[in-house]
């Protein structure tokens, strides 16, 4: 069983700012991560931690082909893992790992059966869909299930629909595993944007807003 929890102390200082920032905002708006950026350059995000961001490609993590770039015709309606890789500082290939919870879940399903609420203009084709593989109950790793019907979490056997937005559909977690959009470009899966929800270990839209404003900044 693996469980995917944040314990990296950069991220841990990270979710600390956002928050913190949240709270600044409220009371005086000074941008606590600039006056800490400045002041100490650990705050920045690596770009290995970096979530999934646009124009990143979609490789598999597992291990025997880890960063391979993932084809259309490797998935099925079997869950396939993929880490998004996308650009350091320097222009090379940077595989997002540093932070276990980008990790992700690929499905390709006949024409007709992803319906609502999956948004199908972030899939490609109405047939391939991708997800945080991060289960929003305590952020363990989900699997397929195997009773054939979507997908189960080992920990506290939480389960989610693929077909219709990875919607809860039993046990614990408190909201559906985060689709991300993707897209074809030649023969690579593309992300073309942040996660449409808040994504596990998110407890809050103003936290997850603030991260993202983060990176964006960061990135500017
Ligand atoms: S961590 Fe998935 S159900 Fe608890």
């Amino acid at each position: 069983m693996t469980r995917y929890k944040r314990q990296d102390p950069e991220i841990t200082r990270r979710k600390f700012i956002n928050v913190a920032m949240g709270t600044t905002a409220a009371v005086g708006g000074v941008s606590l991560l600039s006056t800490l950026g400045a002041a100490n350059p650990i705050f920045r995000l690596t770009r290995d931690k970096m979530p999934p961001l646009k124009g990143d490609i979609l490789v598999h993590a597992e291990a025997s082909k880890e960063g391979q770039p993932i084809r259309i015709s490797d998935l099925s309606d079997q869950l396939v893992r993929a880490w998004p890789m996308g650009k350091g500082e320097n222009g090379e290939n940077v595989i997002r790992k540093g932070d276990p919870n980008n990790i992700l879940a690929l499905y390709r399903f006949p024409q007709g059966q992803i319906v609502a609420p999956t948004n199908l203009e972030a899939t490609i084709g109405g047939e391939t869909v991708a997800y945080s593989d991060v289960c929003t109950h305590a952020g363990c790793s989900v699997a397929d299930s195997d009773q054939g019907d979507g997908m189960k979490c080992p920990c506290h056997s939480g389960q989610y629909d693929p077909k219709r937005g990875c919607v809860v559909i039993g046990g614990p977690p408190p909201r559906p595993l985060a689709q991300l959009p993707i897209k074809l470009e030649g023969d690579n899966l593309v992300v073309t944007g942040f996660f449409l929800a808040m994504p596990y270990p998110y407890t809050s839209e103003a936290e997850w807003e603030s991260f993202k404003k983060e990176v964006e900044d960061q990135l500017a």
